[in-house]
Parts: C-alpha cells; structure tokens; sequence
C-alpha cells in the first residue's frame, strides 16, 4: 500500500506539533488502528521528525466487538484493550497521537496517569485546518476554565423552556483548547470549548431542545422540540411531539442501559471558527465526530450518558452530545452567557 501525504498536511500537523512543543529528545508515538488514518500516521511522524522528536508508530488490529467506534457515540472499549505490550511502550514516551479514540477508556486514563500528554486527531482535514487552534483560544478556554472551578451552581434558561440546575465541585473542570503541552494532559484537536459534571445526584430540571439544537450521533438538527425531564441527575422522561423525540427516545432504549439516561457533562463553546451550520453543508458527515456542533461560539453543550473522562464511574456505552444555541447561562447566580451571547470580555473572541 502506498501512502501519499501532501506538503499542507505536514506543514499543518508541524504547527500543531509546535503548539504541542514537541522538540528535540522528545518521542512522539502515533497510535492507529487498522488500515484507518494512514495518511494522518505518516504525516505526524515526518513532522516530529521534522522537529527533531523521535517517532514511532504503535497500529493495532481492528478488534471486531471492540472495534473504537466513537462516529456512532458507542465508547469506552477499544481495540488496545489488553494488548500489554503495546500499551506499557506507549507509557515511555512524551505524546501520544490517538488516530484510533482512545475517549472513555482505561487505556486511556492510564497513559495521562503515567504522564503521557495525548492527543486526539480523528476529524477529517478540512475540520482540522478551518478549526485550528489559538494560544488566545488557549487562553479564553483557561479563563472560563477557572470560572467554572470556582463555581458552586450552574443555571441554564432559555426562552424554549429550559431551566436546569447543577450542583458543583464534586468533579474537575476539563479544558479543550486543541492541542498540549502539559504531561499527563490529554486534548483533542480541534476543540475550543470546556466542559465539567454535575454532582452526583444533583442535577434537577428541564431541559428543551429546540429547533435548530444538534442531536451529534445522528448528525441531525432538532426540527420539533424536544423535552427532556431531569431529576436526581438523570432524564426520566422524554416528551415531544415530533420524530426528534422519538429518535432520541429509541436510540437510549436500544442500549438497554438505565445509566445511559444519566446527565453527564455540561460546558461551553468558545471556538468562533466552528460553524453551527457545518452539518447542513459538510459533504463527510460520516467521517467526523462533530466538532464543529460541540466548539462553536457561545453555544451551551449538554449530554447524556459516561462520566468517566471527569473521573466518575459511569461507563455506559451511550453518549449523546446535545449543543444546544441561545442558551443563558449563569454561574452562582451570575450569568456568563445571554442568549448565546458571551457576556465576560476575557472569553469574547477577536471581532465577536
Ligand atoms: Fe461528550
């Protein structure tokens, strides 16, 4: 099989790698899977060369039932699961580059734990080149990050309906600003936005989903509201007249999971180059996660299901990201966000 990799991929994964500070007597392994991504592969590894890092690959083989497969919102087990040997060499180095999504793992987990910084890179190239990071998105999402740290209570309203209460600090804040440069940190390229997790039990209220909000794993936007009851942390009931309401209830029941209905974590987009209408106009929907729907400026991202990348215990395999627009926003009573618009200068984008 032959490989070909333009010069724009590797001048572009060099300047990520930059931002990653990658350097010399540093080692940089790519983690793929299967025949997937062996373009993205190549180039990360000319560019760490390029840098003066070492590099390596580590490829796993497809594992059937275990397949990663984080494009349809099934996660946590993964193709690396138990291949000892490959995971204790990709403890050794300074990054990792996961081609395969690694998210919701032990795997995972256990390479920040051994101070690996990681690196999650699965969109296709044109989501990565509109999206690319800033040090002064770094610096916004820092600040929100901060913010929500020291924040007990999380307040979101909206006119559709929304009114929904979380308690806080029981779980850490996660910043996703789309790349690393901290040891034991993982990110995911690109990103643009900060999320934490209610306490446990402590999440009470309504959340409405309105037209034009973004159901992720079905690539769909919301047509007819959707209603969703939120009490003692998880949805107990799931209202609407429409077929969003419908989808959404048939596709949790198939998981046949009572914690799939759980709340899980709730943050903010920051990242003004992500575009809310992307979905309606990509032509490779079915290649991409959907970071365009989970960064974009000044919506409010909700979800159902695992809890594990905060450090909770819940591992069910459903996992809805739901953004949702012209949300308010407030943090111990004082809000952040109007309408989807930002409130706090330190968080507004250049021109927003
Ligand atoms: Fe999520």
């Amino acid at each position: 099989m032959t490989i070909s990799v333009g010069v724009d991929m590797v001048s572009l994964f060099r300047a990520e790698l930059e931002l990653c500070k990658l350097g010399p007597g540093q080692v940089l392994a790519v983690l793929s899977e299967g025949s997937i991504r062996m373009d993205y592969a190549q180039a990360f590894l000319l560019a760490a060369q390029e840098l003066g890092a070492v590099a390596f690959q580590v490829n796993v083989p497809t594992g059937g039932a275990y397949r990663s497969d984080h494009l349809s919102g099934k996660v946590g087990k993964t193709a690396l699961a138990g291949n000892r040997p490959a995971i204790e060499a990709l403890k050794q180095v300074d990054i990792v580059i996961d081609l395969m999504g690694l998210l919701f793992s032990q795997e995972q987990l256990e390479l920040t734990a051994a101070g690996v910084r990681m690196l999650l890179v699965v969109e296709p190239f044109g989501v990565l080149k509109q999206m690319f990071p800033t040090e002064d998105q770094r610096r916004r999402v820092e600040f929100a990050g901060e913010l929500l740290h020291r924040s007990k209570e999380l307040r979101i309203t909206s006119a559709g309906g929304t009114d929904i209460r979380y308690g806080l600090s029981q779980y850490p804040v996660l910043t996703e600003y789309g790349y690393t440069d901290t040891p034991g940190r993982w990110d995911h390229w690109p990103s643009g936005f900060l999320l934490t997790q209610g306490n446990d039990h402590s999440v009470e209220g309504t959340v409405v989903l309105m037209p034009g909000d973004i159901i992720t794993v079905f690539r769909r936007y919301v047509q007819l509201p959707i209603r969703l009851t939120v009490k003692d942390g998880a949805v107990t009931a799931i209202d609407g007249d429409g077929i969003d309401a419908e989808l959404l209830r048939s596709y949790i029941e198939s998981f046949d999971d009572p914690r799939a209905y759980s709340v899980a974590h709730i943050g903010w987009g920051l990242n003004e180059k992500a575009d809310w209408h992307h979905n309606a106009a990509s032509r490779e929907l079915d290649a991409e996660i959907g970071m365009h729907g989970l960064a974009f400026y000044g919506n409010v991202l909700f979800s159902l299901g695992p809890n594990t990348e905060v450090g909770g215990t819940n591992d069910t395999a459903c996992h809805l990201d739901l953004p949702m627009r012209h949300c308010t926003l407030s943090l111990d009573g004082r809000p952040v966000i109007e309408n989807g618009r930002m409130l706090c200068k330190e968080m507004q984008a250049p021109g927003r």
